[in-house]
């Protein structure tokens, strides 16, 4: 048993220094939990006023490359996030046997195969708890707690920005334009929010989590996405009308042993439980085939909920250390499973468009659907407009291909003057 384990931590960013206050703050009590005192050796960090501001000796900040360098560093911890140099920074590490303990989700959803190959190979621990969900323990309830089950469905709120954005539209009636002004403000969406809004940061996590789920690789650029950017404070109105809330959720389910990945806006039934996860925080639901539906909450972001993830992985890989026991749990796809294309799932829709006033519209409309085989679970007329009134259809299950063909042929009707939304609505038990 090793008295003194020595992390190498590159990257004092948001969760780098939540990190390190971990640490520090509990250094006595992981002695005792883990055996060994957990040091920062090093850390990689180019501005010093970032050290100075978590109370680390400027003599341990360094570079990246004396920390993989250093035979004295077991563990390394990668947060600084983006592809590379921190795929280099990783892969060196493992080469050179240290285990690594990372949040990079755009790393694990592009390149999680490549990585656990070579941590398996070099029989090193690679962990990426604060990857999806923040906070929120995930990969290790699905990789362990969970094992004894055949997941049949991850789907979850796995974006706080998107979820503080829909929340704001759907209590305050505000546009999205408002809303993500308001986040903006509040520090929750960055200048640039477009990874968030446009969905690719929950397509990233929703990856990560398909590939253990599933023990299938999932990269983030199989998955289908789409942000929440075009939906209207009206869409969010008619939802609540219809006992239903508007969330950005990412789903991954397998059905007939393939696999369906997506991430989009859907309604969801107000009753069901993610439909009350407001705010920046997020949630995950899994249905497994023994225990059924379970739910994990929580803080998906910010610099303690995250770094929280990171220390009790830094935990494990270092009791690992303790008991010989390293690269116990490495990757874990053994499955090759097709991906559903996202024409062929099955899906019930929301139609929101303005059409013509006045009669035979609707019976035309119809017509269009039932030629195509989609059956109409209801259809609502909002009222009119002078000569134009906007029309509500949700449909009943049916396959995307089947909606889009009819969706097509209605846009060309001289009567519909525009599709202004069409957005899925999403049931728990389908
Ligand atoms: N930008 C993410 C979010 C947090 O809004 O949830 C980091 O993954």
């Amino acid at each position: 048993m090793k008295d003194l384990i020595n992390i190498g931590l590159i990257g004092l960013g948001t969760v780098g220094s939540g990190v390190y206050k971990i640490l520090a703050t509990h250094r006595e009590d992981f002695k005792r939990k883990v055996g060994a005192d957990l040091v920062v050796k090093a850390i990689a960090e180019k501005s010093s006023e970032k050290a100075d501001a978590v109370g680390a000796n400027r003599e341990i900040i360094t570079d990246a490359k004396t920390i993989i360098e250093d035979p004295d560093i077991d563990i390394v911890v990668e947060v600084i996030g983006g592809i590379e140099p921190a795929k280099s920074f990783i892969l060196e590490a493992i080469k050179k046997g240290k285990h690594v303990v990372t949040a990079n989700k755009e790393l694990l959803a592009s390149h999680g195969e490549e990585i656990l190959k070579m941590a398996d190979k070099n029989k090193v621990d690679v962990f990426f708890e604060a990857s999806v969900g923040g906070g929120i323990p995930i990969i290790h309830l699905l990789k362990e707690c969970l094992a004894s089950n055949k997941i049949l469905k991850v789907m979850g709120i796995v974006n706080g920005t998107t979820n503080y954005i829909l929340t704001m539209m759907s209590e305050e009636g505000c546009s999205f334009e408002k809303a993500l002004k308001e986040a903006q403000q509040k520090g929750y969406a960055e200048r640039d929010p477009s990874a968030d809004i446009e969905g690719r940061d929950a397509a990233a996590k929703i990856a990560i989590l398909a590939s253990i789920a599933f023990n299938s690789r999932v990269k983030f650029s199989d998955v289908s996405v789409e942000g929440i950017s075009k939906i209207t404070a009206k869409d969010i109105l008619h939802a609540k009308e219809m006992n239903y809330v508007v969330k950005l959720l990412a789903v991954a389910k397998e059905v007939d042993e393939e696999l369906e990945v997506r991430v989009h806006p859907a309604m969801i039934p107000v009753k069901h439980p993610l439909a009350s996860v407001n705010g920046v925080y997020n949630a995950i639901f899994v249905e497994g085939d023994s225990v059924g539906e379970v739910m994990f909450f929580g803080q998906g972001a910010g610099s303690l909920p995250a770094a929280s993830a990171v220390v009790g992985d830094i935990i494990e890989v270092a009791r690992n250390i303790q008991y010989g026991s390293s690269g116990k749990i490495g990757c874990t796809c053994f499955r090759n499973l097709n991906l559903r294309p996202i024409d062929e799932i099955n899906s019930k829709y929301y139609l929101l468009m303005n059409a013509a006033d006045k009669p035979g519209v609707l019976a035309k409309i119809a017509k269009v659907f039932g030629d195509n085989n989609v059956s109409l679970a209801s259809v609502i007329q909002k009222g009119s407009q002078g000569s134009t009134a906007d029309l509500i259809l949700v449909t009943h299950l049916l396959k995307e291909k089947n909606f889009r063909m009819a969706l097509n042929q209605i846009r060309k009707l001289s009567e519909v003057n525009e599709i202004c939304n069409v957005i899925r609505v999403e049931e728990s038990n389908e």
